[in-house]
């Protein structure tokens, strides 16, 4: 049996998979059982944004694993507290909890919100109000929290409380807001949704609201953060801060680590015993996060990042000009997004059969999400294959 007779055989469906195999990566590139090699444009769906295999991020990964892999939250460990410190000097937080993946630091902020308005003694204020077309993961809370049915499809009776607002209306988000709600979560840029930006004024007025309200505002950042748009946490862009943001992706750039940063106030909601993960922060998987993040957050690596944002906007707005099949281009920094009429995993599957991994989002929206070390003569070797397969 090779590769995928097997899996197919013994993995759940869960998943849809192109026909190959990849068996080796390197920064852009990855190889396939056959020896073909492919330029990625979606960095297992914005996760090795230093490219695969960074040198670094390996060694680091080397040295740790040959020293202490895992030793429970029951103790210290050096590598989970210099990434927590390196964290929240580079973010508006002040304290971080450690998990493996997007949903359960998703999950961490959906109890923190909620245990913070219970510890003040108002339990009746555990509403989370998010957004229709978001994304937050497939737990039954993230899920719940997401904004898109068919992940929700015959997984009732989902959890209480949560209810969804469309996106950029800030009258909905207005009248939707009372003193039952804890908190409002959502993604400055809606990723799985369609790469759609947040509009800037409403995100500043979502602020304003839970000012007000005095709600808590989640910002969901595990695909648009870590450099991915162009500063280290695309709030930045917008100047607007959360009070509880969510990480994951490519805090590790491969190796699986969620994180959840609060301020000092928000985070007082989490007392001991109030919540944990066997392997959250793991010295193994904060050994990689702290090298990821020293080199992501480099000023000058963020530059670049933003630059080749533009430069690749540009070509993909080029081609839109050459191309009425395209209904639009936008997105921030190196996570962008491309509407066509229709037959986006068609284009995709021919993306792939000339060398080239990107992504459809719902038929209708090609997504890119390359590692951020892209050069530009790799996205002009991009447009020019789908400017032909347009
Ligand atoms: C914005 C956002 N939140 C949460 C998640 C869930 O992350 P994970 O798949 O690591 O649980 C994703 C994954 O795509 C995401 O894009």
């Amino acid at each position: 049996m090779d590769t995928r007779e097997k899996t197919d055989a013994f993995v759940c469906k869960t998943y849809v998979r192109h026909g190959k195999a990849f068996v080796s990566g390197k920064g852009m590139y990855l190889t396939d059982e056959e020896g073909q090699v492919y330029t990625d444009f979606l960095a297992g769906i914005a996760v090795c944004s230093l490219g695969h295999c960074h040198p670094e991020v390996t060694e680091a990964v080397r040295n740790q694993a040959g020293r202490l892999v895992h030793v429970s939250n029951l103790f210290y460990t050096q590598p989970q507290a210099d990434l927590a410190r390196a964290l929240v000097e580079k973010s508006f937080a002040h304290r971080v909890f450690f998990a493996n993946s997007g949903a359960e630091a998703n999950e961490a902020a959906i109890k923190l919100a909620r245990r913070y308005f219970y510890d003040k003694g108002q339990s009746n204020r555990f509403r989370i109000i998010t957004m229709t077309q978001s994304f937050h993961g497939r737990t039954m809370a993230t899920l719940t929290a997401t904004g898109q049915d068919k992940i929700k499809q015959g997984f009732s009776p989902l959890l209480d409380g949560f209810y969804h607002v469309p996106f950029n209306d800030i009258d909905a988000l207005t009248k939707a807001l009372d003193d039952s709600v804890c908190a409002v979560m959502m993604e400055p840029v809606q990723g799985e949704g369609g790469v759609i930006p947040a509009d800037p004024e409403y995100l500043s007025r979502v602020r304003s609201l839970c000012d007000r309200t005095g709600t808590l505002l989640i910002f969901d950042e595990i695909q648009t953060g870590m450099g991915r748009c162009g500063t280290l946490f695309a709030h930045e862009i917008y100047g607007v801060t959360p009070d509880i943001m969510t990480l994951a992706k490519a805090l590790g750039n491969g190796v699986p680590i969620g994180a959840m940063l609060a301020t000092e106030d928000a985070a007082a909601g989490f007392g001991p015993g109030s919540h944990g993960s066997t392997f959250g922060g793991t010295p193994l998987a904060t050994a990689a996060g702290l090298k990821t993040l020293t080199l992501i957050s480099d000023l000058r690596f963020l530059a670049q990042v933003k630059e080749k944002g533009r430069y690749f906007k540009k070509q993909l707005k080029g081609l839109q000009a050459r191309h009425p099949r395209i209904k639009d281009v936008r997105g921030k920094g190196l996570l962008l997004g491309m509407e066509i009429d229709d037959g986006a995993g068609v284009l995709v599957e021919n993306c792939f059969k000339k060398g080239f991994i990107v992504n459809a989002i719902q038929d209708k929206v090609i997504r890119f999400a390359p590692p951020l070390i892209v050069e530009t003569k790799d996205i002009d070797r991009l447009v020019s294959v789908l400017d032909s397969l347009l």
